[in-house]
Order: structure tokens, then sequence, then C-alpha cells
């Protein structure tokens, strides 16, 4: 008599395994996944990753994949807020244990929006660095721009962590390396701390510092373009002072001179 054999078990529909956590401060922490061989993405864009509780509900929040599309792993940058539905249980995952992760990616911090330049300017506060960890290991960001600049602002050295540790391993990388040791600039800046850059980057902006300390020629819509990616705060602060030298935020069908994505919705927003 036959036996009808018990197929091997399918991963759940959208449940990927965490293969590493890193913790960088108790603020923050990164974790990588494996990935569907279905999961595609493009560099910059966002997707929705959760758990379920006990009862089966699902908090999911959206996260920008800080790895790069050619990767093996995804890899998500995170926050911890003490009592958030997602975060303060997301903060205690472990190697071995599913999260849920959404097949559907989107996003504006993408490089179809925008027109031709020359420099590439990508300015971050906090975990809104994680989009550009994936836009910086991407061999058509440095095809597109002769030079790209990665300004981090944080409140304090510890919390460049994770961005030092990623634009230092992608330097070195075997594939990627080269370009980037010769394309990127990597600007971090601390506002609550000394260091060697400080200042918030709206002002780093204003003043002029940014571009001088590169040695750079001031902003200039005809030559530069600019992803930006922080709290609402900081998003408004730069366009307004982008709008004012007459920059155009690019879309899909009329792609222009700067983006913008939010690195979280606010409270109460
Ligand atoms: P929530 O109820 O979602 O948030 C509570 C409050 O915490 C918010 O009102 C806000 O004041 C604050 N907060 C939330 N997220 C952050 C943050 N990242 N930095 C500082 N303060 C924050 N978060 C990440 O950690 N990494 C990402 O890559 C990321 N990508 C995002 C991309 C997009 C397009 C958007 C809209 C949000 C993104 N977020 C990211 C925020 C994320 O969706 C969640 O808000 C965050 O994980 C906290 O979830 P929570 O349920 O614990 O708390
Ligand atoms: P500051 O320390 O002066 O507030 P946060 O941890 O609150 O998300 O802030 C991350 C970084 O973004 C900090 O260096 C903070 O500077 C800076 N920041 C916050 N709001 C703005 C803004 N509107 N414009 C420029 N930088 C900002």
């Amino acid at each position: 008599m036959s036996q009808i054999q018990n197929p091997t078990p399918l991963a759940a529909p959208d449940q990927v395994k965490v293969t590493a956590v890193t913790h960088w401060t108790d603020k923050l922490f990164s974790f990588q996944t494996d990935r569907p061989p279905s999961f595609r993405f493009q560099s910059g864009e966002f997707a929705m990753i959760g758990l379920a509780d006990n009862d089966g509900k699902v908090v999911t929040r959206a996260y920008s994949i800080a790895s790069p599309h050619w990767d093996d792993h995804l890899e998500f940058y995170s926050i911890i807020v003490p009592d958030g539905p997602l975060t303060a249980r997301l903060r205690h995952i472990q190697i071995g244990d599913d999260i849920i992760l959404r097949p559907k990616t989107t996003g504006t911090l993408n490089l179809a929006r925008l027109r031709d330049g020359k420099r590439l300017y990508l300015l971050a506060t906090g975990t809104g660095f994680a989009p550009f960890a994936s836009l910086i290991r991407d061999p058509k960001t440095y095809e597109r721009f002769e030079k790209v600049i990665l300004v981090h602002g944080c409140r304090t050295i510890t919390e460049l962590g994770y961005s030092q540790k990623i634009v230092a391993d992608s330097r070195a990388h075997p594939l990627i390396g080269e370009m980037v040791t010769a394309q990127l600039h990597y600007v971090p800046s601390v506002t609550r701390e000394n260091f060697t850059q400080t200042g918030r980057i709206t002002k780093l902006l204003a003043d002029g510092k940014l571009v001088s300390t590169l040695v750079l020629p001031p902003l200039d819509a005809d030559y530069d373009r600019i992803m930006i990616c922080g709290s609402i705060g900081l998003n408004q602060d730069i366009a307004a002072q982008l709008l004012a030298k007459n920059f155009q935020e690019g879309n899909l069908s009329s792609p222009g001179d700067y983006v913008i994505e939010r690195a979280f919705v606010g409270n109460g927003i």
C-alpha cells in the first residue's frame, strides 16, 4: 500500500526568520532576516514588518530596508520606543525568531524620482539613515552621480555606531568597496556632545559649512540632488531651504531635484 508523504512544511506566509541581531545603544538595534526568494525591492524603499502577540493580533509598522537589493539577507535598523506597540516587543527578538514581513514595498527615496545631476546628498537623522544604508551600497547610485554625500545627524556619538559600521564595511567590500571609497563622502554630525563635526544638518546646510568642509560648491539646483529622511521637523526645515534655492520636489512622473521620506510618524500625526 502506498503512503502519502507529508510535504515539507512551507514557511507561514509573510514570515521570515531572524538571523542576526545587534544592539547599538539602549534605544537602537539592527537585525537581519532571511529573504524570501520572491521578495524584491528597490534601494530606499520600505516594507511593513511586525509581530503577532499571544492572541494572534498582528502589529505591523513601516520599516526602511537597510540592506542592499543584491544581498541574500534583509536588514532593518530600529528605534526602541519603550511603550511602543511594536518595538517594546521587537527589541527582544533573537536569532531563530519569526517576524512578519509583508511582500509589498514602496517609498519616495527612489533614484528614479531624481533628475540626473552631479552630486547626490543623502541627509538623515536617527533611524532615517536606514534607507541610505541600502542606497549607498547600490552600484546604480554611483553610476548616476559622481559624488555621494551622506550626512547622518544624531544626538550622541554612540548613536552613529550603525552608520559608521555600514560605511566602513562598504568601503572594504570586495565588490563595491572601490566605488564607495572613491565616491562616497560620509559626514557624521552630533548635536549634544563634542565631536569632529557638530551641529544640526539644517545649520550645516544653511551656513554653508557642509559644502565648505568638503570643498564643494554651494548647493545648486542645476547640479545637486537631495534625498531627506528624518523627523517631520527636519524634513520641513530642509525642504524650506531647498525651495528657497529653487529646488523642485521629484516624483515618478516628473523627476525633480529632491525627495523626502519621513523616518517615522510623530505623536498625534
Ligand atoms: P509607534 O506607536 O509607531 O511610535 C510611537 C512614537 O515613537 C511615534 O509617535 C514617534 O514619536 C516615536 N517614533 C517612532 N519611530 C521612531 C523612530 N524611528 N525614531 C524616532 N522616534 C520614533 N522606524 C525605525 O526604527 N526604523 C525604520 O527603518 C523605520 N522606517 C520607517 C519608514 C517610514 C516610511 C515610516 C512612516 C516610519 C518608519 N519607522 C521606522 C517608524 C516605525 O514605523 C515605527 O513607528 C517604529 O518602529 C515604532 O513603532 P512602535 O509601534 O513601537 O511605536
Ligand atoms: P538636537 O539634538 O539639536 O535636537 P532625535 O533623536 O530627537 O530624533 O534627533 C536626532 C537628531 O536630529 C538630533 O541631532 C537633533 O538635534 C536633530 N534634529 C531634530 N529636529 C531637527 C530639525 N527640525 N532640524 C534639524 N535637526 C533636527
